[in-house]
Order: structure tokens, then C-alpha cells, then sequence
């Protein structure tokens, strides 16, 4: 039996099918799957909860290198990847909030928020059996990862994922309004300074707009092996 990679690296745009495919593929395999996207959602999330000026990058990249941010296996069956936890309060839903979704770009592009949360994602990553999921892993976080896969969609596709997820929550949902933020989160990503949305140049591109899940994780499943 040949060896999986170990070091695997999952990129690519907001609902671009990065965390069902990287949950799945480090269960089957027995890895640890690690969102990042994560951290700097809650990140972003202290910020707000402080009222801090999100524009004063100095006092946030501070909090940053300091926060306690812990993420743990799944204990309720809600929908959840994880739990994700700030000191003892169990913060997982609040990540996914529209406050956190409309600042978390501006949050994510500080210099030093990134070198902070990256030292401590590549820490991790290093110990291997890990499949790591972000914006820039391939290229900054774990340029020297085993298999490098970047996972693209239309826009379109995606803003429509995200808003049959809020609908499948019971929540209220604009598809336009969805749309319209996914585009400017895109443009965020991919165009600032420091570690922009890009596909490594020794990454797999998969698109994810025509094949079903199952399809892309088989497509990904056979790069492994
Ligand atoms: O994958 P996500 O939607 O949870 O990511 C939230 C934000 O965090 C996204 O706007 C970009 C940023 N991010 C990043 O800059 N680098 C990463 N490795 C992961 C996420």
C-alpha cells in the first residue's frame, strides 16, 4: 500500500467545498483537520466583542499574539466541525456571525495578525497527519507540504452554497446581498499585501462548480494515493 502525504494543504475561496472536502479526507485517513480560517475569525470576533478600532492594527495584532484560542473536537451534533473555545466559553457559532463575516478581511490582512497566527498554524502543521485548510498554506504557512490542492468555484456557485446553508440553519438569508460580500471578500483575499489568495504553483486546481462532493473527494482521495 503506497503512503498518504502526510503535510496535505486545502486552499482556495470562501465555500469553495474546502472544509467538507478536508474534514472528510482527514477522517478517512485518520488526520487531523485543521480550519484556519478559524483563528482569525475569532480574532476578529475579540475585536468586536472588545470594541476595539479594527483600523488600530498595532492593538489587534497584540491581542492576536496573545489570544487563547483553542479548537477541539466536536461535542455536540449541531452542524459543527469543532468546537471552538476562548478561555471556557464555547464560542463556535459565533464565528460564523454576519458581524465577524463583514470584518474578518480587514482583520486578516495585518501583517502581524498573519505572522501570529501563522507561526502557530505551521507549529502544528509540521507534526504531519494534518490536512490544513485556508487562504495561503500551500504558499506561506507549509510551502514544503507533501500534496497542495486548491479548491475553486464561480462566485455564483458559492454565494448559493453559503446561502442554502444559512436557509438549512432556519435562518433568513439575501442571495444578492450574499453575492455582493462574497465578491468584495474575494477581492480582499486576493489582493493584499501580505499572503494573498493564490494557488501555489506546484498546487492541484480542482474546480468545484460542476462535480458533486463525493465526486471532488474521490478526485482527491486518488491524488493521495
Ligand atoms: O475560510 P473562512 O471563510 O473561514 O476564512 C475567514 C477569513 O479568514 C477569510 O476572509 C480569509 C481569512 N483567512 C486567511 O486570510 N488565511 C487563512 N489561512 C484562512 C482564512
Amino acid at each position: 500500500m503506497t503512503i498518504p502525504p502526510s503535510i496535505i494543504t486545502l486552499d482556495g475561496p470562501a465555500a469553495s467545498g474546502k472544509s467538507t472536502i478536508g474534514r472528510k479526507l482527514a477522517d478517512e485517513l485518520g488526520y487531523l483537520f485543521f480550519d484556519t480560517g478559524i483563528m482569525y475569525r475569532a480574532v476578529t470576533w475579540i475585536a468586536l466583542q472588545h470594541d476595539m478600532d479594527l483600523h488600530d492594527e498595532e492593538a489587534i495584532t497584540q491581542m492576536a499574539q496573545t489570544a487563547q484560542i483553542d479548537i477541539r473536537p466536536a461535542s455536540k451534533n449541531d452542524g459543527r466541525f469543532c468546537d471552538v473555545l476562548l478561555g471556557d466559553k464555547d464560542v463556535t457559532w459565533d464565528m460564523r456571525s454576519s458581524e465577524v463575516e463583514a470584518s474578518v478581511s480587514l482583520v486578516s490582512a495585518y501583517a502581524g495578525v498573519r505572522k501570529a497566527l501563522s507561526d502557530k498554524q505551521r507549529q502544528i502543521g509540521l507534526r504531519g497527519k494534518v490536512v490544513m485548510v485556508g487562504r495561503d498554506i500551500g504558499t506561506v504557512v507549509l510551502p514544503e507540504a507533501d500534496l497542495k490542492i486548491y479548491l475553486d468555484a464561480s462566485a455564483e456557485e458559492r454565494a448559493k452554497r453559503r446561502y442554502d446553508e444559512i436557509i438549512a440553519r432556519g435562518e433568513k438569508a439575501d442571495y444578492d446581498e450574499i453575492l455582493k460580500k462574497m465578491i468584495e471578500r474575494d477581492h480582499i483575499d486576493s489582493t493584499r499585501a501580505v499572503a494573498p489568495l493564490r494557488p501555489a504553483d506546484d498546487a492541484v486546481i480542482i474546480n468545484t462548480d460542476i462535480p458533486s462532493a463525493e465526486q471532488v473527494f474521490e478526485q482527491v482521495l486518488a491524488l493521495c494515493k
